[in-house]
């Protein structure tokens, strides 16, 4: 005897909290950046194939898996064989990890809205951000003290999401009809802003020019795929989640298109607001634009606030907008990975959703800890790269072959075909069962050889090991051997 599960209230609300998850910090921070490093407008050539070859495949598969299970990742998956379920779990440890410091950046982005009201960062936006904000330490292996401003930020951050997702998914359904459109209203209003400024043109070049060469570089493949993976928010159970509160008779193909054109076509539209203003930064500074460009949290808490800092009119209010941007990107992702966990959590245990959230959450805020202090933003940094380079690409190859081998995609296809507006064709089963493993396959040997040869920006190499290998293995291990031989309320 099962208690129902949740739903969402209608359509329109699950594809949009599908869109909040994937509409993050990654797409004005990361896509704008590796777009410029990776060929300007040639790089749309790879990223286009990458969402078509492996970005809109493995979503039909996500949506599907969990609309056909009604269950989230672990369950889903141990319903296709038992002996699968710990992929699942695998799946959300790797999304713990990611939202113990995901809110960490968004409790920054709490201290920065503040900032913007005074322009705090005036004197010098690199040293204020580094020294006066995060006292940052020499190396990771001093810790530093805890930074008190941040702890309070992660707090808040903590208690929305807490408040957001504790009360079930309709209330989800109801905040992202509001953190979605937001954001793209006040990325419209940057974009404005930063168009009109004077060598926003010669950013903008920066930004699409097309070098075609580029294409030769498998770099740039690579590049795309793990920004698609990213950006797209595959390979952590969420959309599983999200679609096991979908009803029988529920459309998946055309949910999948829908979410990630969105995705990506407001990745696009925010490299307008932010090369706009790189442009107009270099001008204003009187250097080239290839000297002001960042990716990562120096564009956000470095460059763009020095920009706006420059700016002739209102440079607060830029700032704030600026900021609300971000921790309205931000919540629907972070919550969404919470939201994947708590279902795994309760689908086992037959947690209640407000049990499982405050005990996660809580464990998440402590752990979250840790990135608050003085060398935070090494291991916040090492850990990324770890989590996204590893964690994300062998989930979606488990997800391939699981579904391509286990299940059957032929199988697999007739049933969301049945439900869906849009079919689609074999083409899908060639895809799942061999393109899109082989490559994420490739391009794993491809970042592990590259890492064993030059590791990761010159961190020290213990502290590689165990912020990455260790801790990447270790969740592998933890799933493998611990969650899924713990006993459910199934018995
Ligand atoms: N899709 C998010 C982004 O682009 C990244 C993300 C994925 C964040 C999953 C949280 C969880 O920013």
């Amino acid at each position: 005897m099962k208690a129902q599960r949740d739903r969402w209230t209608n359509r329109p609300a699950f594809v949009m909290a599908a869109i909040g998850s994937a509409v993050g910090l990654g797409n004005v921070w990361r896509f704008p950046f590796v777009t410029y490093q990776n060929g300007g407008g040639a790089f749309l050539i790879p990223y286009l194939v990458a969402l078509i070859t492996a970005g809109i495949p493995l979503m039909i598969l996500e949506f599907g898996l969990g609309q056909m299970m009604q269950g989230a990742a672990p369950l889903s998956f141990s319903k296709i064989h038992k002996r699968w379920e710990w992929v699942g779990w695998w799946a959300m440890l790797v999304g713990f990890v990611i939202t113990t410091y995901y809110t960490v950046v968004m409790a920054w982005c709490w201290n920065y809205l503040y900032y913007s009201l005074s322009l705090a960062w005036k004197s010098g936006a690199k040293d204020f951000f580094f020294n006066d904000f995060l006292g940052l330490t020499d190396g990771p292996a001093k810790l530093g003290g805890i930074r008190w401003p941040i702890v309070f930020g992660l707090f808040i951050t903590w208690v929305s999401i807490v408040w957001i997702i504790h009360y079930g998914i309709k209330r989800v359904g109801r905040v992202v009809m509001v953190t979605v459109p937001l954001p793209v209203i006040l990325l419209a209003i940057l974009v404005f802003r930063g168009m009109t400024l004077p060598g926003a043109i010669e950013g903008i070049r920066f930004y699409l020019t097309p070098d075609f060469s580029r294409l030769l570089d498998p770099k740039a493949w690579l590049a795309a795929y793990s920004q698609i993976f990213f950006s797209l928010s595959l390979g952590f159970g969420i959309l599983i989640a999200y679609a096991s509160y979908l009803p029988e008779k529920s459309d998946i193909n055309n949910n999948a298109f829908i979410t990630s054109f969105a995705n990506c076509g407001t990745s696009y539209f925010a490299g307008f607001a932010v090369f706009s203003v790189l442009g107009y930064l270099a001008q204003a500074t009187g250097v080239s634009v290839k000297d002001v460009v960042a990716g990562g949290p120096g564009l956000a808490f470095i460059t763009y606030p020095t920009a706006i800092g420059l700016l002739p009119f209102l440079p607060a209010l830029f700032g704030v907008i600026f900021f609300i941007a971000l921790l309205t990107l931000g919540i629907d992702s972070a919550f969404s990975i919470v939201e994947a966990v708590v279902a795994g959590l309760r689908d086992k245990w037959g947690m209640t959703q407000r049990k499982a959230t405050i005990v996660f959450s809580s464990a998440a805020f402590i752990v979250g800890l840790f990135f608050t202090t003085g060398a935070g933003l090494y291991w916040l940094d090492i850990v990324d790269h770890f989590m996204n380079n590893f964690g994300l690409a062998l989930v979606g190859l488990a997800e391939c072959l699981i579904i391509g081998y286990g299940f059957g995609t032929e199988r697999f296809r007739r049933y969301i075909n049945s439900i869906s507006e849009i079919k689609i064709g074999r083409w899908w089963d060639f895809l799942i069962k061999v393109v899109t493993p082989l490559i994420l396959a490739v391009s794993t040997i491809l970042v592990i050889t590259e890492e064993i040869r030059r590791p990761y920006a010159g961190y020290p190499q213990w502290a590689l090991i165990l912020g990455g290998w260790v801790l990447a293995g270790l969740l592998i291990l933890i799933s493998r051997f611990v969650l899924m031989r713990v006993k459910g309320k199934e018995g």
